[in-house]
């Protein structure tokens, strides 16, 4: 075969015409598929020593090939790589280089393979890694959590429905609610990962290949728990992606409604909690001012990834099988799901371990909002009043209240019993909100001896997770 131009189409046998050099850049992908090189390097080595182990590549071959790879893995790693557009994607680019530097054996690597089952292989070796860390980033944020819980067990706020002060919770048990939606995505992306887990190489470009190939061998050497059975289906396939992408919208609800939260507690009405002030921004003109930017960023962050999740659900629609292009579109909102997350996740942690939170301020408001009335209609039907009528009954000390400005623990018992016979001493022991959060004693409820058996619960379900 004559001399090879490096960066000539590898396809280029049964053209006569060069392609536009504007349908060469816009056709390309390598500018972004480049950082699948560790996948893609990983899934050619696995596919020679089967190849070798199939008898179709000699030994030396083999080894020519491998070590020719590993030494481009190196050349990527150092920045010495010259990537080509005009070599189109991360596949040709390493391919071309191997010829380059391995001579005509090079040409044999693709035996029995095409990109398609190629890129599956990759994107999916890619974003299995990426899930183990994506994980990784929702547990440290879920101790951090855990930990704010453990020292914040017995601090009271208001819990809010409506957005209006309701009953007095906890702050141990309001970080323990994030915790529960943490873990719930972190068991999606477990389950999402279940499907990842199946290599798709061995069914070339679509209809699987003519030579003898041996698919459980690629599979034990890149990790794979499962095969693709279809090899129509394996190239064509992107649920995977798709289903990532939806656990990614999901995680970045939760962190935009945790956002929101903390927005609502760091203005001057709430003056809940102070942040750090290396995760707040002042503003250019208000001198007295202290942004909680990154909240509001993560919180906006949310958009794009709802939006790659509707690129990647249009970019499937109506596909007819198997392989088509279309399917490069996957990388790019893919990539930035990731990033995004993992982003997120990260800032969230360090900001959230920077959280101080401002007990008297919560307190204060607790006692504003009426939010022991249900504690006292609870009182009058355990005196046995019917719960509708203790509903109005406390109805009307509320109306006192407001009225005059106090909340009801701050009434005299001679007030309360104007508005019930039954109200004894003993009221004050449920209309404090101390009272109030301790009575709520059972799994799940809010009382400080509940959150901290849901701490000590909730490492262990951490713990229980990062086994599977
Ligand atoms: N860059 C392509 C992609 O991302 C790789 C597979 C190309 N296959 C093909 N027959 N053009 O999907």
């Amino acid at each position: 075969m004559p001399e090879k131009n490096p960066n000539e189409k590898l396809w280029g046998g049964r053209f006569t015409e060069p392609t536009d050099i504007f349908v060469e850049a816009f056709t390309a992908s390598v500018e972004f598929d480049q950082r699948l090189y560790a996948q893609d390097i990983a899934g050619s080595i696995a596919h020679a020593t089967m190849l070798n182990q199939a008898g179709i590549l000699t030994n030396s071959e083999k080894e020519l090939i491998i070590t020719g790879l590993q030494e481009i893995k190196l050349e990527i790693e150092k920045g010495d790589f010259q990537w080509s557009v005009a070599l189109e994607d991360v596949h040709m680019n390493i391919e071309a280089r191997l010829t380059v530097k391995i001579g005509d054996t090079g040409k044999k690597l693709h035996t029995g393979r095409s990109r398609n089952d190629q890129i599956a292989t990759d994107m999916r070796l890619y974003l299995r890694e990426e899930i183990k860390q994506i994980q990784t980033g929702l547990t440290r944020l879920q101790t951090t959590l855990v930990d704010i819980a453990e020292q914040e067990f017995e601090t009271i706020l208001p819990g809010y429905t409506h957005l209006q002060a309701a009953q007095p919770v906890t702050f141990g048990h309001h970080m323990l609610a994030w915790f529960e939606m943490l873990l719930r995505d972190s068991e999606r992306l477990t389950d999402c990962q279940k499907r990842v887990n199946h290599m798709p190489l061995g069914s070339a470009a679509l209809a699987g290949t003519t030579y003898p190939i041996q698919r459980d061998i690629t599979a034990k050497l890149l990790g794979f728990e499962h095969i693709c059975q279809n090899s129509l289906d394996a190239v064509s396939d992107r649920d995977f992606i798709i289903e990532f992408n939806f656990v990614a919208a999901l995680i970045m609800t939760h962190l935009s409604r945790f956002s929101e939260e903390l927005i609502i507690w760091l203005s001057q009405q709430f003056d809940f909690i102070e942040l750090g002030d290396n995760f707040c921004t002042g503003s250019s003109i208000m001198p007295q001012k202290k942004n909680p930017d990154v909240p509001e960023l993560i919180r906006g962050k949310s958009a794009r990834v709802y939006g790659n999740l509707t690129a990647l659900l249009t970019l499937m629609k109506s596909q007819p099988l198997a392989y088509n292009k279309d399917n490069q579109e996957d990388k790019e909102p893919l990539f930035d799901s990731i990033d995004t997350i993992k982003a997120s996740l990260h800032v969230f942690a360090e900001m959230m371990a920077s959280l101080k939170t401002k007990p008297e301020n919560m307190l204060s408001a607790v006692k504003k909002g009426f939010s022991t009335a249900t504690d006292l209609a609870d009182y009058l039907v355990i005196k046995g009043i019917p719960f509708r009528d203790a509903h109005e009954i406390v109805g009307q000390a509320v109306k006192r209240g407001i009225d005059t400005n106090r909340d009801l623990s701050a009434m005299s018992i001679k007030e309360l019993q104007s508005f019930s016979s039954v109200i004894d001493e003993d009221v004050f022991s449920v209309l404090t909100p101390e009272g109030s959060c301790a009575a709520r004693n059972h799994l799940g409820g809010t009382s400080p001896i509940q959150v901290k058996a849901a701490v000590a619960e909730a490492r262990n379900r951490i713990r229980k997770l990062s086994e599977i």
